[in-house]
């Protein structure tokens, strides 16, 4: 298997071939740990200027051996706070996931940091200056800039893409659609592992 690849310095492109990497990576492998640890791989390599790349699992899914039927039950509690609408309630927690970079804090509750707000509205989350985001949490006192992307299976949140930067306003909106592309393709991948699982 290629493990080294060279990503182009044309951003559009570099996304590009993010995704095609995935997808050949994805391609028949059930195992949505090993495939959201190889992600962080591919994004590790690929992207510039980044000291934090993984994922944040809602915690239900983030246990080994969830992936079956349990999937639909994600986040999904009661329904009373604001973000009742995505199936998330205000005790619910993010969970470690695969990641590169510096070790980071286990659990962010949900509407808490970028992570756990970004999961609470449903809403991809770019800060350009992590020092004016409120509650903010610093895993890596490097981090100056983030941007945080909602994955989704059933229709639900079950987790984010978290990336950080050292750099100060590093993600743009290029970044927002290229990212917003690789997401589509683990969601894809959860579908199949799903599919699959409950054939
Ligand atoms: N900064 C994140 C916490 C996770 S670390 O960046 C890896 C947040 O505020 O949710």
């Amino acid at each position: 298997m290629e493990g080294n690849m060279e990503f182009s310095d044309n951003k559009k492109e570099m996304y590009e071939e993010v995704v095609m990497q995935l997808k050949g990576l994805f391609e028949d492998c059930p195992h949505v740990l090993a495939n959201l640890a190889n992600a962080s791989a591919v994004l590790n390599q690929a992207l510039k200027n980044i000291n934090w790349v993984g994922f944040y699992l809602c915690e239900s899914t983030s246990q080994a051996g969830m992936f079956t039927s349990q999937l639909g039950d994600a986040c999904d509690h009661d329904k009373t706070a604001e973000w009742v609408s995505h199936g998330l309630q205000e005790d619910s927690m993010l969970i470690l996931g695969p990641f590169q970079g510096k070790p980071a804090c286990v659990e962010i509750r949900i509407g808490k940091g970028v992570c756990g707000t970004a999961a609470a509205r449903d809403e991809v989350t770019l800060v350009k200056n992590v020092h004016e985001f409120p509650g903010h949490i610093a895993c890596d006192a490097a981090s100056q800039s983030e941007i945080v992307l909602p994955i989704h299976a059933n229709g639900k949140v079950i987790g984010v893409l978290d990336i950080d930067s050292p750099k100060l306003a590093r993600f743009d909106e290029e970044d927002k659609a290229g990212l917003e592309a690789v997401v589509k393709v683990i969601e894809e991948m959860y579908q199949n592992v799903l599919f699959k699982a409950n054939d």
